[in-house]
């Protein structure tokens, strides 16, 4: 049955994220305090996308946008397509840097999509949102955290692509994401890795990414040995010289610094002094973890949702 659709817009705060970690590939992720804010109605016809902020004047329009095309999978789970779509979207999550843009975009289009419906939360439950979600997204590291919030722990089954648990981060953990003027391509990032690896790097690594687990919740000091990694980042260097560069002057440094995503920005997942402004083309910032994941408002998107920077800032 065609389901109902509400008449009044609704928005949606989507957190910026971080994947893989270091030893985690494809598994753990971390919700960081920058947002994008995405407000939809449902019109009478057509399909329009407003963008402002960052990706103005380059995504794509109506039905090609990503926050749309996650929408309509989220109308088509909850049983059909409204008439028409308006869509706004200020995004303060830089694009293709690994900071989960994409996935942001995805998770904001699915619970939108199950804001607008009646009873959508009852027929898309969290856990079906997150399985739509990482379907479309082909990975579930990104959708998990900017879902869920916080640290998470995402693995797929043979009939699921999107589980995940949250753990709580210990206190004094405050990652800095360093962010370069060049974009990256998880689709390029993703050829660069080999088919097969050495048995004593994946050995080495799935002791890591438990030890991350433990250094992360509970004792940080160990964030340094538990955020090795050998399965992606070597293998992904030479297609971002200037992020592996960075990454290793911060490693010979002892900073637990890792690859945030598929690159090429860089996450060190402790506090920073100015020593490591690493140079013009690149911006670092501060970013608390963000600890509630996204969130749906009714109403339109206001002043606050619009600002272009503040409202990146807050919790
Ligand atoms: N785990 C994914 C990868 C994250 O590294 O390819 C992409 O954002």
């Amino acid at each position: 049955m065609r389901p109902s659709f509400l008449s009044e817009p609704v928005r949606v705060r989507v957190p910026a994220t971080s994947a893989n970690l270091g030893p985690g590939f494809d598994t753990l992720g971390l919700a960081l305090a920058l947002y994008d804010d995405v407000g939809a109605r449902i019109t009478s016809d057509g399909c329009r996308v407003e963008v402002t902020g960052q990706g103005a004047g380059e995504l794509p329009d109506g039905d090609e946008h990503l926050v749309v095309r996650a929408m309509r999978a989220g109308f088509d789970a909850l049983g059909g397509q409204p008439s028409g779509l308006a869509v706004e979207c200020v995004n303060r999550i830089p694009q293709a840097r690994g900071l989960g843009s994409s996935s942001a975009a995805i998770v904001a289009g699915v619970l939108l999509a199950r804001a607008l419906v009646t009873d959508g939360e009852r027929d898309l439950d969290d856990a079906a949102a997150l399985r739509l979600a990482a379907g479309l997204e082909g990975h579930p590291d990104n959708v998990a955290p900017c879902l869920l919030g916080g640290f998470t722990i995402a693995w797929a089954e043979p009939d699921d692509p999107g589980r995940a648990v949250t753990l709580p981060v210990a206190p004094d953990v405050e990652p800095t994401v360093f962010v370069p003027q060049e974009r990256g391509l998880t689709a390029v990032a993703r050829a660069a890795l080999p088919a097969t690896v050495p048995h004593g790097d994946a050995a080495r690594n799935a002791g890591r990414a438990a030890l991350l687990v433990h250094a992360l919740t509970a004792d940080p000091t160990l964030l340094f040995a538990a955020t090795e990694d050998r399965l992606h980042q070597q293998y992904r260097a030479g297609g971002m010289p200037g992020t592996a560069a960075l990454l290793a002057e911060l490693r010979a440094a002892g900073v637990a610094a890792v690859v945030s995503g598929a690159g090429p920005s860089v996450l060190a997942l402790t506090r920073l002094d100015e020593e490591f402004t690493p140079g013009m083309h690149w911006t670092s910032q501060r970013l608390p973890i963000d600890v509630a994941g996204a969130r749906v408002y009714r109403g339109r998107l206001g002043h606050a949702e619009r600002d272009p920077v503040a409202a990146g800032r807050k919790s």
